[in-house]
This record gives C-alpha cells, structure tokens and sequence, in this order.
C-alpha cells in the first residue's frame, strides 16, 4: 500500500531521548513526503481524538529536551474493547496509513491489541528507561538514566565517605535490574541487590549475611558503604530495608529513592543517536511495508523485531556484570 499518512505518540512512562526519535520521524516522513499527525497524551490523544499536525518546523530545538513533547500517559482504556474502538475510529477518521508508537511493552501491547481493531500498519520504537525489551541491545532513555544514577550516587558518596555512613540507594526499572547493575557498578557500590543475584525466599537469609557482610568492612576500615536496590525487589524497599537491618543488627542505614530524577533531564549522545537512527527506520520500515514490528538494534546494527517477541522479557541483565560483581565482591572481602 501506497502510505500518505503516519501517526505518532508517545506512551508510558517517558525517557529521555522520546522527543529525539519524534524529530527523527517527523524530518524522514517530511524526506519521504508523508505526513505526520501526533497524538497527545499516550493512547489518550487516540481515543479522544487529540492530535496536531506535525512539520519540521515543530520539531526544532527538542533533539537535547527530556520528556516529550507529545506528552505521555499510561491509558488503562486500551484495555477495554470500548477503548480499542474509539482509538480505531479515530485513525479512520483522520484517513492515518500507520502509527507509530514509541515507548515499553505496556505500549507494545496498546498496539497489539490494537491490531485487531485498525487494518493500518504498526510499528513500536523501544522509548523507556528500563531497558526490559526483547531484541534490542539498549532502549531509548536507558543510557541517560544509567548517568543521571551515577552522578547521583557519586554524589551520595562524598557525603557518605564524609561521615562514615551506610547509604541504600533504591533505583527505577520496574522488574528488571539494567538500571540497578550498570549504575552499580559504574559506582563501585559495595552490594547490589537485583533481580538477577536474588530472590524473595533469600530475605531473610540475605539480610542476615547483609548485616555480617557491612559490619566486617566497617570494622576493617571507616568508610562509605553504598548498596544499590532494585525497586520492587525488597518488600517495603529501601527504607523497609535499612528499618530490617537497624531492628536485626543495629546497623544504621541512610534510605535514599533516586525515583522520578531518573526519567528526567536532557537525553546523552547515545540516546539521541539511537532514537534518531530508530525514527528515521521506522519511517522506512513503512514504507517497505513492515508491520506489527519494532525498531530495535544488535551489536550497532539497526533490525526489526515481531513486536510478540519484544515484549517477552526473556533477556536479561548480562551475565558478565552478575559476575564481575560477584568477583569484585569476593576480592573485597579478602582486603
Ligand atoms: O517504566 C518506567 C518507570 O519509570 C519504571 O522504572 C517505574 O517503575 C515506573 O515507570 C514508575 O511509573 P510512574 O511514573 O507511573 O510512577
């Protein structure tokens, strides 16, 4: 089919690097001669028929700005065959050939689900922080959020070498611990507790060996100590966490929730870079016709994943860094 008209959104919790990819679709759809409506407000802009015409001119100066411009939302609604409908008819009305959608697998399943409904083309852009989609090395916004953690915790350090405190630093990532091991081990934390070296049954067990484990370096020399925690992994998080080891061993933990600081801020080289390699295939991707796929990319190469597949959650955190810090940790006990 012969395309006219491509749609876009932005939906789900945004990532640095989403305005990025909009302004990378924008100027190759604009290349192509296609034009671009973007919804606002995730599916939202779909369902109530929200949306404005896109041209380069609306792009302008939003490569290096966070959030998107398109604004962003998580849409229970397209849950429901009601929602489902309305997003359809809306793309009907407005005579849309194909949508974009850049965002995580909450977004991905919008456009599943919306297949169903609207016979036009589909393609997802990986856009969150997390970095828990299937068939592509990095999503857009990860990167930053990895930095915008470091920089906080190196931060953290200094006051915590300063006085000689224990930190619990919790970060972002939903149920997956990318964010929580790179920034880790980019910080040299002492202990990182994620999905990938623990499990619910180990609470105890784990808090126990926490407590011998801080109160041995303690003892050999007065420092900093720094553990970095997944969200969601420790049952109450970080402040229930430092509440457990004050009750159990009377160890005195400073909780700190790095939370929304993380989505924010102006995307890194790689991010923008990514996204602006990610729009301009998507836009190609339609043209040659590609449907219910999402850009994503391996070992530096751009490819097209069956947005089924990207939405799994089978991959996971490298099992290079699981070890590398296993290994950091072993040699620090014998110093
Ligand atoms: O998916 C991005 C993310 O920031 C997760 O890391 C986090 O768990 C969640 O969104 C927070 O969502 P909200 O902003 O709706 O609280």
């Amino acid at each position: 089919m012969n395309i006219k008209k491509i749609a876009i959104l932005t939906s789900g919790g945004d990532a640095p690097g989403m305005n990025a990819a909009i302004r990378s679709v924008v100027l190759a759809a604009n290349h192509y001669k296609l034009e671009t409506l973007g919804f606002y407000s995730g599916y939202n802009g779909l369902i109530d028929d929200n949306s404005t015409k896109l041209i380069p001119a609306s792009v302008n100066g939003i490569i290096h700005r966070g959030g998107t411009i398109l604004k962003s939302a998580r849409c229970p609604a397209m849950l429901t065959e009601q929602g489902l409908k309305a997003a359809a008819a809306t793309l009907i009305k407005e005579k849309v050939d194909a949508l974009i959608v850049i965002g995580g697998d909450g977004s991905f399943n919008g456009l599943l689900a919306l297949e169903k409904h609207w016979s036009g083309q589909l393609i997802g852009i990986p856009g969150t922080i997390d970095n828990d989609i299937d068939g592509t090395d990095f999503t857009i916004g990860f990167s930053t959020a990895v930095n915008t953690g470091i920089e906080a915790i190196d931060k953290i350090r200094d006051t915590a070498e300063a006085f000689e405190r224990i930190f619990i630093v919790e970060l972002m990532g939903r149920h997956s611990g990318h964010i929580t091991f790179n920034v880790g081990i980019a910080c040299a934390a002492e202990q990182i507790l994620s999905f990938e070296n623990f499990s619910e049954v180990d609470e105890q067990e784990k808090l126990v060996h926490l407590a011998k484990e801080i109160t041995q370096a303690q003892e050999n020399r007065h420092a900093s100590y720094i553990i970095v925690i997944a969200e969601n992994l420790w049952r109450g998080g970080a402040t229930e966490l430092a509440k457990q080891l004050k009750q159990t061993s009377n160890i005195d933990c400073t909780a700190c929730i790095l939370g929304h600081i993380q989505r924010g801020g102006s995307p890194v080289a790689k991010d923008r870079i990514l996204a602006t390699k990610m729009g301009v295939s998507a836009v190609q991707e339609l043209i040659a016709g590609n449907n219910n796929v999402m850009i994503g990319e391996r070992n530096n190469q751009l490819v097209n994943v069956p947005l089924a597949i990207a939405i799994q959650h089978n991959e996971k955190v490298s099992e290079s860094l699981v070890l590398a810090q296993e290994n950091i940790l072993a040699l620090t006990a014998q110093h």
